[in-house]
């Protein structure tokens, strides 16, 4: 009950009639400032300094940790993504094969500036392939780097050099998927997530809890439905280094019910694509132009169609049009007398098909000729290329149509000594193995591995071995990963698979 004494009531505090309004208007005018400077606030993002860093380092750096658009559909805020791992028990996102790189740090610099040599260098926040912008809060995305930038170690050495456009064959992405998938379902680690979630104030606090740890659970769940095609018919285990987009059209952009096809392929390079323009582009030669490829990943990984989409897409391919991949390393001799020779015997036995001008390079060759795995091969059907073509019209995007082929496409070999494991179906490790008859290919082996084997040309992929916890067993008996076919030069004296092993590293 009101009295004399209550402050409204009392002469001096007593407010005027319009006093009350123009409060309660200012409070409003504070909280749609601040709610839209903690939820809608949008900053460019910045991978590098455009003023004293190349064109060309601001290229890769955008490839790694650009962000292509798709924060408002499949962003997770960067603080509940970094603390993910350590709430739900999984030993950080290298587990999943994600690799970090290290960057200046300028703290521990005290103003000087960075460079390779210095010790002021820390690991960055984000594992290469993910992109962090400011949209209100910070938000996580994954960028085409997550599946088309390799690493490799050569054998006495520690950290991972890391290159543009070869595949990355460590990352395992549906491993990933399955983490998210327990995140999105298990609501019981919110209070542990807020927890861990360092230097909140309480209004963050207030936010992270009742909007933004909740907000992110959905999304994930939405995620996990979208994916729910992976655990349909009989499932299909990807390890590192592959997925299968295949399927994952026919049932994202088609809307198919899953069939019980295995679609998985190896992440392949994208180096040089400017030469690649007049050639089928995917493992099954089914995209017949190199931006219909391009628009249909970033489609798949959130980007928004629109036109800052196609010129970030436009960068990539500007990039990647010219990017050529690494030598082999120069520390490692080479026999310049057996690459000679090998290079003879690759004319004589592989030019046509992988030369640059050879009869049938970048051609499809037919299943029943080349003999790999067909389970890649018949998960796409001419019925599924015409209903994915009504349904990139019905989006609005204009895009050469894609096909059914009669098998693969024969690859160009540049960067061949990066590219294990090899074939389409990454089911033979190295190319000596590739040069041996398919009965006696390894027939499991460990895949994840990122050190260079340097006798035989690949990764290191010993035999699968229960007490070995490194990367991932291969089995070349599950469905989609048979190891036979391509038998092309399996025949040769073990001097001339040598020579020939000696030259392809030169490519
Ligand atoms: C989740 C992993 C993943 C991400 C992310 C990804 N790709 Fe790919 N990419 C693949 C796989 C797998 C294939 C092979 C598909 C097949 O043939 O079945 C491929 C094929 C390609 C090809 C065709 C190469 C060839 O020789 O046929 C190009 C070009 C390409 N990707 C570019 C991109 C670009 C650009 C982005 C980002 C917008 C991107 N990819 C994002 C996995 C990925
Ligand atoms: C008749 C055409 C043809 C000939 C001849 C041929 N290849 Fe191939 N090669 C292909 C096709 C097609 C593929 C893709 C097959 C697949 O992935 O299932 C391929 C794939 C490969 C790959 C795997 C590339 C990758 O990125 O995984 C290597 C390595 C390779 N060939 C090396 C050779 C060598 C070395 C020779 C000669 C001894 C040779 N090929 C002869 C058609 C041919």
């Amino acid at each position: 009950m009101a009295t004399n004494n209550s402050p409204n009531e009392s002469g001096s505090n007593k407010l005027h009639d319009w006093q009350g309004p123009l409060l309660v208007l200012s409070i409003v005018i504070v909280a749609v400032c601040s709610i839209n400077l903690k939820f809608f606030r949008v900053e460019p993002q910045k991978v590098c300094d455009p003023i004293n860093d190349t064109a060309d380092h601001c290229a890769a750096q955008q490839f790694k940790y650009g962000t292509l658009g798709g924060e408002v559909a499949v962003g997770i805020p960067f603080r509940i993504f970094t603390v993910l791992p350590k709430v739900f028990g999984v030993d950080g996102y290298e587990a999943f094969g994600f690799r970090y790189e290290l960057e200046c740090d300028k703290d521990a610099c005290s103003g000087d500036h960075c460079d390779e040599k210095k010790p002021c260098r820390k690991r960055r926040d984000l594992p290469v392939g993910f992109s962090k912008s400011r949209m209100g809060y910070e938000r996580v995305t994954v960028n085409c780097a997550l599946c088309h930038v390799t690493s490799y170690r050569l054998p006495d050495e520690q950290a991972s050099r890391l290159f543009i456009g070869g595949p990355a064959h460590t990352v395992d992405i549906q491993a990933f998927l399955e983490f998210l998938n327990r995140v999105a379902h298990s609501n019981q680690h919110d209070d542990e997530i807020l927890e861990a979630i360092e230097g909140l104030g309480w209004l963050d606090r207030v936010i992270y809890k009742w909007r933004l740890i909740p907000r992110t659970r959905a999304k994930l769940r939405a995620q996990a439905k979208r994916f729910a095609w992976i655990h349909d018919g009989e499932p299909s285990n990807w390890g590192p280094g592959r997925s299968d987009p295949i399927n994952r059209i026919k049932a994202e952009v088609i809307g198919i019910k899953k069939d019980d096809s295995a679609g998985q392929t190896d992440f392949p390079d994208i180096w040089s694509l400017g030469q690649r323009r007049d050639r089928a582009i995917f493992w099954g030669g089914e995209m017949r132009s190199i931006d219909g490829a391009l628009i249909d990943h970033a489609l798949a990984i959130g980007a928004p169609p629109g036109p800052e989409t196609v010129q970030r897409l436009k960068d990539i391919r500007d990039l990647m049009s010219v990017r050529q991949p690494p030598r082999y390393p120069k520390k490692i001799a080479i026999n310049q007398n057996a690459v000679a020779k090998g290079r003879k015997l690759f004319r004589d036995y592989c030019a046509k098909c992988h030369g640059w001008n050879g009869k049938h390079s970048g051609g499809i060759v037919p299943i029943n000729v080349i003999g790999t795995d067909s389970s890649r091969f018949n998960a796409w059907s001419e019925q599924h290329a015409d209903a994915m073509n009504s349904a990139i019209i019905g989006l609005g995007i204009e895009r050469e149509p894609m096909v059914k082929t009669k098998g693969y496409v024969a690859p160009a070999l540049h960067g061949l000594w990066l590219r294990a494991p090899y074939l389409h179906n990454g089911s033979v490790p190295t190319l000596w193995d590739l040069l041996t008859p398919p009965e006696d290919r390894p027939r499991r082996f460990i895949k994840g591995i990122d050190i260079l084997d340097l006798k035989n040309v690949g990764f290191l992929a010993p035999e699968c071995d229960p007490k070995d916890e490194r990367g991932y067993c291969f089995d070349t008996e599950e469905r989609g990963n048979g190891k036979g076919g391509h038998d092309y030069g399996t025949s040769l004296p073990d001097e001339e698979k040598r020579q020939l092993i000696e030259y392809l590293k030169t490519l």
